[in-house]
């Protein structure tokens, strides 16, 4: 690192894109100086990256920059600087309104345009004023980020594929995200090298709809992301892959097969739904059916018995009726998720959902969340509790909360706490799972398991 010791902060809201992404501008920031800060108040910059997917996450930007204004006034009266930057998809989506509304905002810039923040911070501090950028630069902005990975810990992301052509009734994505493009091979190979060089051993490949990547290889081959994950699985120090957010219309055979023959694919895959009607599936602009998902799902399983899965689901998408919502808890009944995310519908400025005439009353949605929810919590918990007394392989990531504790994930992506020497983070060794949490599992070391029997990396 160079320069003088300013520091930086980025707030992150969203999904794992975005958790790559500020971890992207941390590292394109550092030549000029900026190192981490813990607070606003302890920081020169800060960037909040925010997420446009629900009105709840994207009000939480407005509130968060009524905070900020104020260090920046105490700031500015010291005579010091304060540059506060938004980014994300609320940037891509609103970034005019956002400087009508927060004047005091220096930088804007969306999601795929933020590789040139050193280039905006070095202009607003030339010559004041704001600075914008909104531009879809995709290509660029891969091509133009530091080549070397700051250390992400055990588990890294790696986004692969970015934005969405599907369009879905209700969702902002393929707006804020823009069309859909897949990163070629070779890049995301001498990335995967990267992370593992910064200490990473476990990889999740990130895409808006990661299964529909086609990345383009020098030789003008196109890959499908099951050839991306063998590729991944053979670069030295990688023990277990992971890949988000897929569709069900792009799981292909070889990605479904490809569960059943790599030991480093971990059996776990998020496969969002949405809803368990045929009717609102079809409203939803999804083009699948839900018997195309049960048999998904029945592949997935006979191609890997012991896989897991999550999914997304909405209720109260406009003209839901009770029996479409029955539907969705009769599927989630037939399938048994390891997890899940649901959501009340929510409408989103600029997409056909929106508009519809036949929106469902907040009184109804918040009904059917809540039973949706404990029928998904109940699924959860059964999944956890199966595990006890099992031995399986952890992954160990991180120190825990409590002194001699160590904290690393089982292959469903469980949370496991053991004590054990935290020399043995980055490695994977088999532990006993005594206890099962609402969100996580207590494990212990098998009898005589000496540090050095670990499957080291
Ligand atoms: N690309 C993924 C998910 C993207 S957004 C996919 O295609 O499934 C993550 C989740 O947010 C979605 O799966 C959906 O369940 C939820 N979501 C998106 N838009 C929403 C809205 N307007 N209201 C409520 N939930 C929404
Ligand atoms: Fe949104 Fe649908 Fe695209 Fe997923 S597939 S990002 S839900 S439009
Ligand atoms: Fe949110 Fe944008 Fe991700 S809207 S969910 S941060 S793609």
């Amino acid at each position: 690192m160079t320069g003088s010791a300013k520091k930086l902060l980025v707030k992150t809201w969203g999904c794992q894109m975005n958790v790559y992404d500020s971890a992207r501008m941390r590292e394109a920031l550092a030549p000029l100086g900026y190192g981490p800060a813990t607070a606003p108040e302890d920081a020169d910059m800060v960037i909040l990256n925010t997420c446009h997917i629900r009105e709840k996450a994207s009000e939480k930007l407005f509130s968060e920059l009524g905070r900020l204004r104020l260090v920046k006034q105490a700031r500015t009266a010291e005579g010091r600087e304060f540059l506060i930057a938004v980014a994300g998809c609320v940037a891509q989506a609103e970034g005019e309104a956002i400087l009508a509304r927060a004047p005091y905002v220096d930088l804007v810039t969306g999601p795929q345009s933020f590789q040139r923040l050193p280039e905006m911070v070095a202009r607003v501090a030339r010559s004041g004023g704001v600075a914008l950028e909104t531009d879809f630069a995709v290509a660029e902005k891969f091509d133009a980020l530091p080549e070397a990975r700051a250390p992400q810990g055990v588990s890294a992301f790696l986004t692969v594929q970015e934005g969405c052509d599907k369009f879905c009734s209700f969702c902002v994505v393929p707006y804020t995200r823009g069309a859909e493009m897949s990163r070629p091979p070779e890049a995301v190979l001498a990335e995967a090298r990267a992370l593992v060089a910064a200490g990473a051993r476990e990889i999740t490949l990130l895409g808006q709809n990661v299964n529909a990547y086609h990345g383009q290889a020098a030789d003008g081959a196109v890959w499908s992301l099951a050839r991306l994950i063998a590729a991944v699985a053979e670069v030295p120090g990688v023990l277990r892959i992971r890949y988000t957010t897929s569709h069900p219309n792009d799981m292909a055979d070889d990605l479904i097969a490809a569960h059943g023959k790599m030991p480093a694919l971990m059996p776990y895959l998020h496969l969002p739904v949405q809803s368990g009607s045929d009717r609102v599936l079809a409203a939803m602009n999804r083009k699948h059916k839900v018997s195309d998902f049960l048999r998904i799902v029945d592949r997935l399983r006979e191609a890997r018995a012991d896989i897991a899965l999550s999914s997304d689901f909405i209720v109260g998408h406009p003209g839901e009726t009770d029996a479409d919502f029955q539907a969705t808890m009769a599927l989630v009944a037939r399938v048994a998720f390891a997890g899940a995310f649901s959501f009340m519908y929510s409408p989103r400025p600029g997409t056909p959902a929106a508009t519809a005439p036949n929106q469902v009353p907040e009184d109804v949605k918040a009904q059917r969340l809540q039973e949706l929810q404990a029928l998904l919590a109940h699924q959860a918990r059964a999944f956890n509790a199966a595990t006890v007394g099992r031995v399986v392989p952890v992954l160990l990531a991180a120190s825990g909360r409590h002194a001699g504790q160590v904290m690393g994930r089982s292959p469903w992506l469980q949370p496991v706490h053991v004590t054990a020497p935290a020399t043995l983070i980055g490695t994977e060794i088999l532990l006993r799972i005594t206890h099962a949490h609402p969100n996580s599992l207590a494990g212990e070391m098998l009898p005589n398991q000496a540090p050095d029997q670990a499957m080291a990396a």
